[in-house]
């Protein structure tokens, strides 16, 4: 079985797909990531995110193997992942590796912004998770307090409208809901109560 969850940033995608890769014992993938360590390559060189011959080639070079997700997770890499990610050739270097971890037996999650409209087209159930942005907002600041850094509630938001805008608008597998994918609105879920709505959207299409 192969889920394709897409969504927003800070929509608790990544928490769902790692919760139901559990539950089914399949393997997970934040797809998220690998925009990441690209972004991640040209920072710590100290080369901006728009250079986009450098971020070509470490989209080339990144080896998922050797992922520190905790580095990768840091704000500043997200914000530079989605400017990396509008190339459409950096996007195109990650792509057979997707595509094969899904193959992958027994099945696989994926989750980020293009799995169910590009990388699994064919996957056998599709969830497009939202919450509103002012939501979505408050859980990134609770994250990033919860690891010992100030933030600004309202700079974050504005961040997150910005990174929607970018990751929607661009021309190349930008953010936008599968046709047959199911929409999981969790504004008024909590993690357990989005894992539940996520399982129920999951059997029922499997039936
Ligand atoms: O899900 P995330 O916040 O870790 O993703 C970081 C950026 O990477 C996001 O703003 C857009 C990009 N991304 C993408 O373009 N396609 C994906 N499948 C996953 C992430």
């Amino acid at each position: 079985m192969i889920l394709a969850i897409d969504g927003p940033a800070a929509s608790g995608k990544g928490t769902l797909a790692k919760r139901l890769a559990r539950h089914y014992g399949l393997r997970h993938l934040d797809t998220g990531l690998l925009y990441r360590a690209v972004a991640a390559a040209l920072l710590d060189a100290g080369h901006p995110a728009d250079d986009r011959a450098r971020a070509i080639a470490a989209a080339k070079a990144i080896d998922p193997a050797r992922f520190d997700e905790n580095s990768l997770k840091r704000y500043e890499v997200g914000e530079a992942a989605s400017v990396v990610s509008a190339v459409p050739e950096v996007r195109a270097a990650l792509f057979d590796f997707q595509q094969a971890f899904a193959a992958g037996p027994p099945g696989a999650v994926l989750d980020g912004r293009d799995i169910g409209t590009v990388i699994c087209p064919g996957a056998d159930v599709k969830i497009f998770v939202t919450a509103s942005p002012e939501e979505r907002a408050r859980r990134r600041v609770l994250e990033m307090r919860g690891r010992g850094q100030s933030v600004n509630e309202s700079e974050v938001l504005a961040d997150i409208l910005r990174r929607d805008e970018r990751d929607r608008s661009r021309a190349a597998a930008p953010l936008v809901q599968a046709p047959d994918a199911h929409l999981l609105d969790t504004t008024q879920l909590d993690i357990e109560g989005s894992f539940r709505a996520a399982l129920a959207i999951v059997e029922k299409a499997r039936k």
